[in-house]
């Protein structure tokens, strides 16, 4: 039978993710458009979005955030180009964004002393052998597989080498163990619902330290470029951005964090998250022709959902049609490099209502295209 409630909210893409709730592209806060974003008012703005992230996220004391160019993937190879080489490397993979930096490293820093920790889709790699006299890169939700490390438990608070951790779909809706970590990267189009194009960029004060001691043996485009004179650029950290930013985009994000204070903040912006996790869940559990791709709860990512079905790849696409062309659920297709299945976002921006509404319609589709 077909479903009579359709989700109010068909978006549940993976990235850029849906809007918030009442997201309206007219009442955002423009008044710098048209203006230099190194005018007082671009800098008072760009300032705001430092200092508001740092207060929204609970940074440590002495952590910096800074606003960089090139999206998430700008932020992680900016952090991979200016820290690494000076000790050894631990890459850890487990789906494709992990393996892309696994390629940085390898093929494009040509690193030598690099220990490459890869698990298959749906698994994490042993995290009690990483090795934290090296450098340890890693991807805190991977996005692709739908498998998260599980906290911050595995690093050691007294490491040697740094942690520089991709947490783009995770920052906003898990618990980020700020300590444990010394570089963190994360885009506006995840979990906030913002736009793409800028990366943000948060280090601890040991990587600054490493900024300011270790001068990488490769060239540094100026994109990259985070010291002068051996020195931190201060004024990145403080909204002085290395080159021309979108005020735009810029706009939307504070319009994404107040919104994350209004409902409450990140521990709200986390169960709410979490929340709609369940939904999923209580609908696996009562189907048998569905299941996670991550089969360890406590591995199971509540941002990016990825589900197998016992249906033909040729199947799985079909379904992921169907759902498109009725209007219930746009772009819920795995990603190209994962095994075929689902992938439904589940952050903050989705409500549970539109994912209550659209399970039961994942079954009449399954029914129609494996039975029909
Ligand atoms: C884990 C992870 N890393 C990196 C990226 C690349 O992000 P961006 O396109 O914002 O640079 C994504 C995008 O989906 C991601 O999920």
């Amino acid at each position: 039978m077909q479903p009579q409630v359709k989700p109010q909210n068909p978006n549940f893409s993976s990235g850029p993710c849906s809007k918030r709730p009442g997201y309206d592209v007219s009442k955002l806060a423009l008044e710098t458009l048209g203006r230099s974003h190194r005018s007082s008012l671009g800098k008072t703005v760009l300032a705001e979005v430092c200092e508001e992230t740092a207060k929204v996220l609970g940074l440590p004391e002495g952590y910096r955030v800074g606003v960089v160019p090139g999206s998430d993937t700008g932020a992680v190879e900016m952090a991979m180009w200016s820290l690494l080489g000076a000790r050894g490397v631990d890459v850890l993979a487990w789906e494709s964004f992990g393996s892309g930096w696994v390629t940085d490293i390898t093929k494009q820093l040509k690193l030598q002393d690099v220990i490459i920790r890869e698990a298959e889709y749906g698994e994490l790699p042993n995290l009690d052998e990483v090795n934290f006299d090296n450098d340890v890169v890693f991807t805190y939700n991977g996005t692709t597989s739908g498998v998260k490390v599980p906290n911050g438990d595995w690093i050691p608070a007294d490491r040697n080498g740094l942690t520089i951790c991709d947490a783009t779909s995770a920052v906003f809706a898990m618990e980020m163990p700020w300590e444990k970590l010394d570089v963190v990267t994360y885009s506006w189009q995840k979990v906030l619902g913002g736009e793409g194009a800028h990366g943000m960029l948060i280090l601890s004060p040991r990587a600054v330290e490493r900024l300011e001691t270790y001068t990488p043996p490769w060239p540094m485009p100026k994109l990259f470029r985070m010291t002068k004179g051996g020195k931190l650029v201060d004024g990145i950290f403080r909204g002085e951005t290395i080159n021309t930013p979108s005020m735009l985009c810029v706009a939307d994000y504070l319009d994404a964090l107040n919104w994350v204070k209004s409902l409450g903040g990140v521990e709200a912006s986390i169960a709410k998250s979490q929340s709609n996790l369940a939904v999923i869940e209580r609908y696996v559990e009562q189907n048998d022709w569905i299941e996670f791709l991550a089969q360890d709860p406590a591995l199971r990512s509540n941002t990016s959902v990825c589900l197998t079905l016992k249906a033909t790849p040729d199947q799985v696409k079909a379904i992921v049609k169907l759902l498109d062309k009725e209007g219930i659920a746009y772009d819920i297709g795995a990603y190209r490099d994962a095994p075929a299945g689902l992938r439904l976002w589940a952050g903050a921006t989705v409500e549970a209502a539109d994912l209550e509404a659209l399970m039961p319609w994942i079954g009449w589709a399954y029914q129609e295209v494996t039975q029909g």
